[in-house]
């Protein structure tokens, strides 16, 4: 049950947002004009004219039929009677909403109507009730009284504009109404965008009439209606809208002009570019035809030109001088007053180019977009200039304020690649333009490209790319060169006069990855992207910290040999004593004998250095040397022969300090003194 009601209650709440909503947008104007031949008598009802003969079943006392009224259905009901047609014309706001209904009009009167029709003349009087009735429910509305008097209620009939003549400033408008004459009028007046109409003050009139509308503007299109009245009533319906142009007249004011003076290397060859803007509407006053440019050296006026362009910029050589330079705008009528500037050719201009530009396409237009250089002189407008690449005598041009930094190109043709330059405008000066190609499908024709890495230290990353002419695959809004860390984020816009960026105060030995993003209008897309990580210790920290460490240890090591060779020369000298030794022993002994068959020798023939000499190898016991190591005896002459040359070598290739320990018992040696050996028994070299 419940629920239900709820229903009940949201589908009341409906109906009744519904019906409030109907109220509203039911406020419809009516309208019944009804002339005399329309009126009809009531028979016996003498009191009742009516306009449908169904209504004569009302009965009306005292002048008002007897009927239920509903004057709020009824609103803001107004009258009037038109003397040439004879007819009453009723207006009013109805506020219900009946589609479709009959109209009629009760009139009535105290005393009793003679004959219906003749109401309707100028000195009658009566009351008028207005009824409608719907004719699916038949249900009827009657509206209030209205007591009419016709003779307050006339109203001139609606005048025609016949004629219009215009000169740059006025407007002389002829009218005529009917026949019946009036005694005023009034004209309105408005210029085509205006939303307010300018009425004059009521101007004595007859059949035909004219009036000159002064102090308008030249070359605008006004629109123009005219009402009229007769000596007494009402003030006619405005005539229907006739709209006309005023005639153009001089330009009246100067186009404003800048220049730059461009010079190559060899300052021979300079050019002066003068730039101006065209002039506004209400300046113009007409259709500009074309400028008038002359320029001269202050010093030759002889040599003076002067030529008609229908350019906004034009180039022209001068010399290094002064020059005195004058544009003015012409159209139908004459020229605008002269723009004068006097110029010093030789002086280069003060307004350095745009930073950066760039171009994108959203498809439907070309925007440009650019960055400028606060410097000294601030810039108060940027000129923009743009032509197809196929079509470049017509240049079209677009003003904007020195604060705005994009703009819209209209009129973009698709498959036709552009030019578009961009100048910087201080007043009298400008600079020299940055140009960008572009087209409708692809926006600016540079492709980024070679993205890569070039150097990376401990707190820096330097990245690099390169742009290249081309036709890229997708009009990208703006490059975004995004750096993230652990830590950070960093972004910056990335123009074509970019093509590096160093990225500093990084942290070290952190992996970064740096990308390129492209923006789009449907979306964001990564172009090219690294990922890189900074050094722990940069180069030369290296080197500052490395050199210290070897320089040290090289001095160390050199200290430490040096030490150890003084020390053993100077506090322990050594000084040996065969007798300890071994060998020593053996080689002092004065019968030395050495046989072939001896247990410590080896003889091997043949290869001594004479060739057939012998080398005798002395094999001495384990205890006493180590493995590698020999003592080489030889004689130069054959052992058999004579036995007075013995040369000896002992060859310790390793392990001298057992060798030497093992010949030395007391251990104190590190190495062998040989004894001097005699003549006969040759000598004993370490190896
Ligand atoms: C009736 O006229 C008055 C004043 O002219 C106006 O403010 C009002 O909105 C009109 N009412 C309707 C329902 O049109
Ligand atoms: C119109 O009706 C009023 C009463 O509402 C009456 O006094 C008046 O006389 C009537 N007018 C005429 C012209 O009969
Ligand atoms: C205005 O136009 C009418 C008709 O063309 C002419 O007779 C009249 O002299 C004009 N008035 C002026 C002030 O030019
Ligand atoms: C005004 O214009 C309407 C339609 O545009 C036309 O029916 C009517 O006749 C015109 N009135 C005059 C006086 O020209
Ligand atoms: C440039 O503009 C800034 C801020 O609008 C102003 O303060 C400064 O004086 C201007 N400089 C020149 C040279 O006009
Ligand atoms: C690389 O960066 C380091 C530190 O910033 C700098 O000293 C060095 O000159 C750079 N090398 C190159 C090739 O740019
Ligand atoms: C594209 O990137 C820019 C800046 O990085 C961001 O503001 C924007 O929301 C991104 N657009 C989309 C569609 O992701």
């Amino acid at each position: 049950m419940s629920c239900r009601r709820s229903v009940c209650v949201l589908i009341c709440v409906f109906c009744f947002c519904c019906a409030l909503g109907n109220v509203k947008h039911t406020f419809s104007i009516q309208e019944l004009t009804v002339s005399q031949k329309e009126l009809m008598d009531c028979g016996k009802q003498k009191k009742l004219c009516v306009t449908s003969s169904d209504d004569c079943l009302y009965t009306a006392s005292d002048g008002v039929p007897q009927v239920p009224r509903t004057p709020e259905y009824f609103l803001n009901t107004s009258c009037h009677y038109l003397i040439q047609e004879e007819s009453l014309t009723c207006r009013w706001t109805q506020t219900n909403n009946i589609k479709s209904q009959t109209i009629s009009f009760i009139f009535s009167r105290a005393k009793d109507f003679n004959h219906c029709p003749s109401i309707l003349t100028i000195y009658s009087t009566f009351n008028l009730t207005i009824k409608s009735k719907s004719i699916f429910s038949q249900k009827e509305q009657f509206s209030d009284i209205y007591p009419v008097i016709i003779r307050d209620i006339i109203q001139a009939p609606q005048p025609l504009i016949s004629s219009v003549d215009v000169t740059d400033s006025s407007i002389n408008v002829t009218w005529t109404s009917g026949e019946n004459p009036v005694t005023k009028c009034k004209i309105r007046y408005k210029c085509l965008n205006s939303e307010s109409w300018t009425e004059t003050a009521d101007l004595p009139s007859s059949v035909e009439s004219q009036f000159v509308i002064e102090g308008l503007q030249a070359f605008s299109v006004y629109h123009l209606r005219v009402s009229c009245s007769h000596r007494f009533g009402r003030w006619s319906d405005w005539s229907n809208e006739t709209r006309v142009k005023t005639s153009e007249s001089l330009p009246s004011a100067a186009p404003s002009l800048s220049y730059y003076v461009d010079s190559d290397e060899n300052s021979r060859n300079q050019q002066l570019v003068l730039l101006w803007k065209a002039l506004d509407v209400t300046d113009a006053q007409g259709l500009i035809q074309g400028y008038e440019v002359s320029y001269m050296p202050i010093k030759q006026p002889s040599l003076k030109k002067t030529f008609h362009t229908t350019h906004l910029k034009v180039i022209v050589p001068v010399r290094s001088e002064e020059y005195e330079v004058s544009v003015c705008a012409y159209n139908s009528v004459g020229c605008s007053p002269h723009r004068r500037l006097t110029l010093d050719a030789s002086r280069t201009h003060d307004v350095p180019a745009l930073k950066s530009l760039w171009v994108y396409s959203d498809g439907a237009s070309l925007w440009v977009c650019w960055e400028h250089e606060f410097t000294v002189v601030n810039v108060s407008e940027f000129a923009i200039e743009w032509s197809g690449t196929t079509d470049r005598e017509h240049s079209r041009w677009e003003r904007v304020t020195g604060s705005t930094f994009t703009a819209r190109l209209p009129g973009i043709e698709a498959q036709q690649k552009y030019k578009i330059s961009v100048f910087p405008v201080y007043e009298s000066l400008c600079g020299p333009p940055a140009s960008i190609f572009a087209d409708l499908q692809h926006g600016a024709l540079l492709d980024l490209d070679r993205f890569r890495l070039v150097n990376v230290s401990r707190s820096s990353v330097a990245v690099q790319w390169t742009w290249r002419e081309a036709e890229p695959s997708v009009s990208v809004r703006q490059y975004r060169l995004v750096l993230n860390g652990p830590l950070e984020t960093r972004t910056l816009t990335v123009f074509p006069n970019k093509q590096q960026h160093l990225f500093l105060q990084l942290h070290p030995n952190t992996r970064y990855s740096i990308h390129i993003h492209g923006e789009t209008t449907a979306g964001n897309f990564s172009k090219a992207s690294l990922d890189v990580s900074t050094l722990l210790l940069d180069y030369d920290e290296m080197l500052r910290f490395a050199i210290p460490v070897l320089l040290l240890l090289l001095v160390f090591g050199v200290f430490s040999v040096l030490t150890r060779t003084i020390c053993r020369e100077y506090f322990f000298p050594f000084v040996a004593n065969p007798r300890y030794s071994l060998i020593g022993r053996w080689l002092l002994d004065p019968h030395l004998q050495v046989k072939k068959s001896d247990k410590f020798f080896s003889c091997c023939k043949g290869s001594s250095i004479d060739g057939n000499g012998s080398i005798c190898t002395l094999k001495l016991d384990r205890v006493f040397l180590p493995e590698k190591s020999v003592i080489q005896l030889e004689r130069r002459v054959s052992l058999s022969d004579h036995e007075d040359v013995l040369p000896l070598k002992i060859c310790a290739s390793a392990g001298r300090t057992a060798v030497e320990d093992a010949l030395a018992p007391s251990g104190l040696p590190e190495y062998v003194d040989l004894p001097l050996l005699p003549e006969s028994l040759g000598y004993v070299q370490t190896g």
